[in-house]
């Protein structure tokens, strides 16, 4: 943790990371939700103040804890505070790295009491949420933007896709295909896939270990 050597690679740069779920309300006591643990946002987050990062760390409800001074957490709820919590931040940072599982669907209203069961089916309209990733890509100057892609069928392509459409230097593939990747554990198999089209595909590990291949990467594409 300490630079006394002053060579720690990511030291005076500014990394915004997105973590957790979102909860997006129904009514007072309900909501919408996914099993997202934030496990993955919250070690990108510890790897890179480890590399001397200061880190902002926008994080949906989760049990996960970050003790590090160079790391501040900004606790949100929903979808649409994430995005104001991120685009607040977003210009004075070096790195983003939007890790959070977002929900793509919200409530189109928002009952402002408790909904009573009185009948026997319940139908709620949904609208889409905003696309904070998106919204960064077509906003980014100097920023390098990383995004993750959870994919289940023609992963590559659909992450390569996520990649161009929303403006980014490189996506993280999470396939759900595989055994132990992906949302709840602790360990995750990815492929990278950066904007010169380079795609390394790792072998199964843990979550500690997938951050530090993802900060090396990162250091070595933004020259740090
Ligand atoms: N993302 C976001 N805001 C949203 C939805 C997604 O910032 N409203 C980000 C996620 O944090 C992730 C990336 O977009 O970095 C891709 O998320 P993913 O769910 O894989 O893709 P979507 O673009 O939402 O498309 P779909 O779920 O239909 O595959
Ligand atoms: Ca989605």
């Amino acid at each position: 943790e300490d630079d006394i050597l002053g060579k720690l690679p990511l030291r005076n740069k500014k990394v915004l990371i997105t973590a957790g779920p979102t909860y997006e309300a129904i009514d007072p006591v309900r909501f919408i939700g996914n099993h997202s643990s934030g496990k993955m946002g919250f070690e990108i987050a510890k790897a890179a103040a480890n590399n001397g990062a200061e880190v902002i760390l926008i994080t949906g409800p989760t049990h996960q804890t970050a003790s590090h001074s160079l790391i501040k957490i900004v606790p949100v709820t929903s979808a649409q505070e994430m995005y104001s919590e991120t685009h607040n931040y977003f210009k004075d940072v070096d790195v983003a790295i939007l890790s959070a599982a977002v929900a793509d669907f919200k409530p189109k209203q928002v009952a402002s009491q408790k909904i009573k069961k009185k009948d026997s089916t319940l139908t709620l309209e949904l609208e889409k949420t905003k696309d904070i990733l998106a919204s960064l890509g077509a906003n980014k100057k100097h920023q390098y933007l990383v995004g993750f892609a959870l994919e289940t069928n023609n992963e590559i392509e659909n992450a390569k896709g996520k990649l161009k459409r929303k403006n980014l230097n490189l996506i993280v593939l999470n396939s759900l295909n595989d055994k132990g990747a992906g949302f709840k554990g602790d360990t995750n198999k990815v492929t990278f896939i950066d904007d010169k089209e380079n795609i390394t595909e790792f072998q199964l590990k843990s979550k500690t270990e997938v951050a530090t291949d993802l900060l090396n990467k990162i250091i070595k594409e933004i020259d740090a």
